[in-house]
C-alpha cells in the first residue's frame, strides 16, 4: 500500500491519512451541489403553480433554473477535477474512479464482501479505504451516474443556449443517441435523479452504520482525512 502511517492512536494503532484535502473539499462541495440539484431539478420537472405578478419581477423559476445550472457546472468541473486527482493523489484517491477491474483478487474481494453483507459468511477482512464491494458500487452507482447526469445536463443546457461549443460537443451527439428526441433526454436525466437519490440515501445510511459498528473514524475521516488502521487487507 502506497500510503504510510505517520501517527498513532493512544492505543498504539497506526493512523492513516486516507482522504487528502482536495478529495474532502470535493466531497462536500459535490454533496452540497447535488443536494441543490435534487431540489431544483425536482421543481423543474414538477413546477410549482404560477405566482401572481410579472414573472420577470419575482423571477421564481429563473432562480430555480439559475441554481440548477450553476450547481450543474460546479458538479461538472468537480468531476473533471476528481478524475485528475485520481492520477496525482494518493492510493485511496484512485479507488472509486479507477478500480482495479483486471485484478482477480479485487473480484474475489467483491464476492466475499457481498456474501458477508448477505450474512452468508463472516468477513474478518479490514480495509483502510473502501472495501471492494463499496468501490464497485460507488464506481457504477455514483461515478457512472454522475457522468451521465453531467453529459445529459449539458446536452439540455446546450439546447436552451443555442449554437456554441456546448451544443456541438454535447447536445448534437446526445440527441442523436436518444433518437433526436429532447423529451427522452429529459426523461432519462429525470430517472438519473432518482438513481442518485437512492445512492445518497444508501450511502448516508452505510456511512452512519459503519461509523457506529466498525468503531473506526468513518464520518470524521471525510472531515479530517485520518483513519485508524488495524491489520489491513490490500484490495488488489
Ligand atoms: C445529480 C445531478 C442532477 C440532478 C439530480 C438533476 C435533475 C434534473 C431534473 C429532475 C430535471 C427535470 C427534467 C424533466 O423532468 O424535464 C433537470 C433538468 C435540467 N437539468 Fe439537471 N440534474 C442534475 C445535473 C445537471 C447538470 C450537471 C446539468 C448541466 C449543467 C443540468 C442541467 C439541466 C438542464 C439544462 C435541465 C433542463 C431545464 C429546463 O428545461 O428548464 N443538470 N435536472
Ligand atoms: C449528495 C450527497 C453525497 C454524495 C453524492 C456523496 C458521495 C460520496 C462519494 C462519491 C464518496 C467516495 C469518495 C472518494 O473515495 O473519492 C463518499 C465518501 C464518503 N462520504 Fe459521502 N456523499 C454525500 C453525502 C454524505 C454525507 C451527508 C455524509 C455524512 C453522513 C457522507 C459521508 C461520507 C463518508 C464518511 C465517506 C467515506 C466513506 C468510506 O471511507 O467508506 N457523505 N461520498
Amino acid at each position: 500500500m502506497a500510503s504510510t502511517p505517520v501517527d498513532d492512536t493512544p492505543q498504539g494503532e497506526p493512523l492513516v491519512y486516507v482522504y487528502e484535502a482536495p478529495v474532502r473539499l470535493w466531497h462536500w462541495v459535490n454533496a452540497t451541489a447535488i443536494t441543490l440539484l435534487f431540489v431544483t431539478g425536482y421543481l423543474i420537472g414538477s413546477p410549482p403553480p404560477s405566482l401572481n405578478g410579472e414573472p420577470s419581477a419575482h423571477y421564481l423559476f429563473g432562480w430555480i433554473r439559475f441554481i440548477h445550472f450553476s450547481c450543474g457546472q460546479i458538479m461538472a468541473v468537480g468531476i473533471i477535477f476528481r478524475f485528475y486527482w485520481s492520477f496525482v493523489g494518493n492510493y485511496f484517491s484512485r479507488e472509486i474512479i479507477r478500480p482495479p477491474v483486471l485484478s482477480r483478487k479485487f473480484w474475489k474481494g467483491v464476492m466475499l464482501e457481498t456474501k458477508s453483507y448477505a450474512l452468508a459468511e463472516h468477513s474478518s477482512r479490514r480495509y483502510v479505504g473502501h472495501n471492494p464491494l463499496a468501490i464497485l458500487s460507488m464506481h457504477v452507482l455514483f461515478v457512472w451516474v454522475a457522468v451521465f447526469m453531467v453529459v445529459t445536463g449539458l446536452a439540455l443546457y446546450g439546447e436552451g443556449e443555442g449554437p456554441g461549443w456546448i451544443h456541438t460537443v454535447f447536445t448534437g451527439p446526445v440527441l442523436l443517441l436518444f433518437g433526436n428526441n429532447s423529451l427522452t433526454v429529459h426523461t432519462w436525466h429525470h430517472f438519473g435523479m432518482w438513481a442518485m437519490v437512492i445512492f445518497v440515501l444508501v450511502h448516508i445510511y452505510a456511512a452512519v452504520r459503519e461509523d457506529i459498528l466498525s468503531r473506526e473514524a468513518i464520518i470524521t475521516s471525510m472531515i479530517s482525512g485520518w483513519r485508524k488502521a488495524r491489520k489491513v487487507t490490500p484490495i488488489d
